[in-house]
């Protein structure tokens, strides 16, 4: 239920290229309406009030996964966030955590996608390419659903207390995504391929404190992903090392 016709908005702002000017707060009054999100706030106060806001957005519905920040202290996507649902007529917005910040609410991503990268998010075959699709049973599929969803949006990246302390952890969202190919019965890529994150700073970085869980827009459990890798990697090592035994004997 909307708590006034006027809702207070504080946003910091902050310009990477003017380091000695912040960051500050700004605030603004904008009237509220039943319905109306943060996005179209901000749009309305970048439209109307003051030019020189930065945030990313496009979809508008909750599908591109670029409009995450922090919204009175929670990670989410600032387009399927109404303002009414708060019980205060101040809103805080700030940019997503464990980012360097360009300009307000605008963060690099680049430690983001370098470590998608990292995890060669594609299929890898051996086999020789089908003329025609690769089936997959429903069974087969149902393994990857919850990861296939994933929309790259890094609520979780922002929330993950371990990326806080080591940047160079995998993080939550390439965790899944790699745990995704995995699982997927296509995919051909050699257990070799995992070693790359089997390290302190790899799956074996995280906490289990499921903050990627609750912060997660689509559903998606990152924990999941990063105990099923895990368990592939102990399994990997015990074969090899059965594969040695058996090599010696
Ligand atoms: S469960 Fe692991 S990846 Fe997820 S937020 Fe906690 S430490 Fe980070
Ligand atoms: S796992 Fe969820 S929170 Fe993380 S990037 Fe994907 S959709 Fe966003
Ligand atoms: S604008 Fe696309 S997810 Fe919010």
């Amino acid at each position: 239920m909307i708590k006034a016709n006027a809702y207070t908005f504080k946003i910091l702002r902050y310009d990477a290229k003017e380091p000695g000017s912040g960051p500050c707060f700004a605030t603004y009054r904008i009237k509220v309406i039943p319905g109306l999100t943060i996005l179209a706030v901000l749009i309305r106060i970048r439209d109307e009030i003051d030019g020189t806001l930065a945030f990313r957005c496009s979809c508008r519905s909750a599908v591109c996964g670029s409009c995450a920040m922090v919204i009175n202290g929670k990670i989410d996507l600032a387009c399927r966030t109404q303002v009414a649902i708060f019980d205060t007529d101040t809103i805080i917005l700030e940019p997503l955590p464990n980012f360097e910040v360009i300009r307000d609410l605008v963060v690099d991503m680049t430690p983001f996608w370098n470590m998608y990268e990292k995890v060669q998010p594609y299929l890898i075959r051996n086999s020789p390419t089908p003329e025609k699709e690769i089936p997959q049973s429903e069974e087969e599929r149902k393994r990857i659903d919850q990861y296939v969803n994933c929309m790259l949006c890094a609520c979780c990246y922002g929330a993950c207390p371990v990326l806080a302390r080591e940047p160079d952890y995998i993080g939550p969202a390439a965790a899944a995504k790699l745990e995704r190919f995995v699982l997927d019965s296509r995919d051909e890529r050699p257990a070799g391929t995992l070693d790359v994150f089997n390290d302190e700073k790899g799956v074996w970085a995280c906490d289990t404190l499921f903050r990627c869980i609750d912060a997660c827009p689509k559903d998606v459990r990152p924990t999941d992903g990063i105990v099923g890798l895990r368990k592939a990697m102990v399994k990997n090592r015990f074969q090899k090392k059965l594969g040695k035994t058996k090599d010696e004997a």
